[in-house]
């Protein structure tokens, strides 16, 4: 195992959370909460190496600058943060109208050479449902509040589920096991950014005001399904009603008001805020978030959320990992300036 220039004692976040009560699963343990690396450290600079390399604004749509109501009054997860609900104004910007893809990943590693945080640290985290029975044999720890995250060895966006797993015939669904700064050096290659969490959240809402989903509130319309998420009982029995037991291919189902597809559900999406559970009801124009942390804001929930364990495939739920995390449900995408 490649050791990291600075070794750092991964940390197993969901240990440290508070465990409270009914919720403590959904604090804890579900697709939102993965065991999370150590700390940051200057990584963000050296992915400024990769700049402007890349191409073009393929694949974006303009959104629309203007206000909308960020976060809810109803939270339904109280300690992510997800309220209360503030004015916030967005400038006009572009954003990927998919999830980046493991094709699209593919492309910036051979034109770079970049070694994602995975490779370098020798492992991922991966949900155990994914994995053969051989690999899991291997495996001697869990983390202990979501024992369905394994640490597996050689788990990358190569190989998702381990050494003896590839990508070929996923091509088009959303690169995996990339952490935030991998997120950042491929945004950045591209001649992106990752997008603000109130530019992600604006996206996610298509037009639509105080909705829970990116389409409206209801779950289901008229019986069909609009996102990659859990069905069945979690995390043993993903009856996979939706298509898709793991991820689907980032242009699967449709898309919202805006054109953006998979914004919630399948692979949990990076943005470039720090994270935070307190905001203030100040209306804010083009807010960043905190100016420092410990952690990343991600959105948009996974293929394995379910109401009962990770109701966080609504556009107001949030949750966070350490920016050198990576797991089998975290992927992003890249938003750019207008102008
Ligand atoms: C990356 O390089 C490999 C080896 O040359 C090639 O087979 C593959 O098609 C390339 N991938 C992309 C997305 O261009
Ligand atoms: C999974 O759930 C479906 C639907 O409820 C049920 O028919 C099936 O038997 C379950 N499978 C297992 C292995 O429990």
């Amino acid at each position: 195992m490649a050791a990291p220039a600075a070794p750092r004692a991964r940390r197993l976040r969901c240990l440290l959370l508070p465990l409270l009560g009914l919720v403590a699963a959904g604090a804890a343990g579900d697709c939102g909460c993965s065991a999370s690396r150590g700390g940051g450290d200057g990584r963000e600079a050296a992915a400024r190496r990769y700049s402007a390399a890349g191409g073009g604004r393929g694949q974006m749509v303009a959104i629309p600058g203007g206000a909308f109501t960020m976060g809810t009054d109803e939270p339904e997860i109280q300690q992510d943060g997800e309220w209360p609900a503030r004015r916030v104004h967005v400038n006009s910007f572009y954003m990927d109208q998919y999830e980046v893809s493991n094709e699209e990943f593919e492309r910036f590693v051979n034109s770079t050479g970049y070694v994602t945080e995975a490779e370098k640290f020798g492992d991922s985290f991966v949900f155990e449902g994914m994995l053969s029975e051989e690999v899991k044999a291997d495996i001697h720890q869990a983390v202990a509040a979501a024992p369905w995250w394994l640490p597996v060895k050689g788990a990358n966006w190569r190989h998702p589920e381990g050494p003896d797993s590839s990508i070929s015939n996923r091509m088009d669904h959303p690169v995996l096991h990339v952490s935030w700064n991998d997120a950042v050096a491929f945004c950045t290659w591209a001649g992106k950014r990752l997008p603000t969490e109130a530019e992600w959240e604006y996206s996610c809402r298509g037009g639509l005001e105080n909705r829970l989903f990116p389409w409206g509130n209801k779950l289901q319309p008229r019986g069909e399904h609009y996102a990659n998420i859990w069905q069945g009982v979690f995390p043993t029995n993903n009856t996979a009603e939706d298509g898709y037991k793991g991820t689907a291919p980032v242009t699967a189902f449709p898309p919202n008001g805006y054109g953006l597809y998979n914004i919630v559900g399948n692979a949990w999406e990076w943005t470039s805020d720090w994270w935070a559970v307190h905001h203030s009801t100040d209306e804010v124009h083009n807010p960043k978030g905190p100016s420092s942390g410990t952690d990343r804001v991600k959105k948009g929930g996974s293929y394995m959320c379910h109401k009962s364990h990770c109701y966080r495939y609504r556009c107001a739920a949030r949750s966070q990992n350490t920016p050198d995390s990576s797991a089998s449900n975290l992927g992003f995408r890249c938003a750019a300036d207008a102008s």
